[in-house]
């Protein structure tokens, strides 16, 4: 890896000292873990792939004006991020039921529903990340009734943003988790999307056949997990020929 002081370590990045003050190096592992942290595996070259995925969509959602923490990729596993006072609000949006909402209301999966649906979850490994109102977001002081409107106002953005992208594809955004933070410039603070946009976080069907595109294979043991991961990154163009292998090579001019 490198030699740069950890700063924090999570299930499936790391976070190491950036170069400049007011920045991080993110580093993508291969890890993954399902059913708060009772499944662990080895996704090989996700970390790559997520990588690299996650900075084609914070890129592109940053050319619509929502506001990131990415500033750029650095080499195949890391990226160069900004230092932000993470909110500990996990925010999932839904347009299609699956996973936690269809166990929850019975509802199946595949279940078109009648508009997006926005949930938080309280950040807390030792507590499984409870569901949470905003009545506990506020009065516990996770977040002001502002960074609420912020962080809904934008993940409506990034959903019909994302949505559409992906449609294009051929893919389904059936559900994504984005979290965010409090930037500070000056003494002006900003809520910046954070961490990362991945398969590991959305659910991704694909339109024709439902296959599913995500992590989903991994929780659920449906095999083809690497493959998912590789057929995302190249209907979205940038799973270069002959594979992981050669995300190193310099870009070339835009
Ligand atoms: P869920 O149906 O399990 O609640 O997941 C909703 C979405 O959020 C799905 O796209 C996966 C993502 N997610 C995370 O990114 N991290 C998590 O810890 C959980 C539980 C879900
Ligand atoms: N990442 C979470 C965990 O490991 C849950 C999930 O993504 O399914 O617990």
């Amino acid at each position: 890896m490198t030699r740069r002081r950890r700063i924090y370590e999570g299930k499936a990045k790391v976070l190491f000292e950036g170069p400049e003050p007011g920045t991080l190096v993110q580093y993508f592992k291969d890890d993954a873990t399902a059913f708060h942290n009772q499944k662990h595996g080895i996704i090989t070259g996700k970390g790559v792939l997520n990588n690299r995925i996650s900075e084609y969509l914070m890129t592109k959602l940053g050319e619509i004006g929502v506001p990131t923490h990415f500033v750029r990729r650095l080499n195949m596993r890391e990226q160069l991020v900004r230092e932000v006072e993470i909110i500990p609000i996990e925010l999932v949006v839904r347009n299609v039921a699956a996973g936690s909402l269809s166990k929850r209301f019975g509802i199946p999966e595949g279940t078109q529903l009648p508009r997006s649906i926005m949930e938080y979850y309280y950040k807390s490994d030792e507590l499984n990340d409870p569901i949470v109102s905003e009545e506990h977001i506020t009065a516990f002081g996770w977040a002001t009734p502002q960074d609420l409107d912020d962080m809904m106002a934008l993940s409506l953005r990034i959903n019909d943003y994302l949505s559409g992208l992906f449609l294009g594809i051929g893919l389904k955004l059936v559900d994504f988790k984005v979290e965010f933070g409090r930037l500070w410039e000056n003494d002006e603070m900003r809520i910046v999307l954070a961490d990362e946009i991945s398969p590991d976080n959305c659910r991704l069907w694909d339109v024709k056949t439902n296959q599913k595109l995500d992590k989903d294979r991994f929780r659920e043991d449906l095999g083809r997990v690497e493959e998912a991961y590789q057929e995302v990154a190249r209907r979205l163009g940038i799973l270069p020929e002959g594979g992981v292998d050669t995300f190193n090579t310099p870009k070339p001019a835009p």
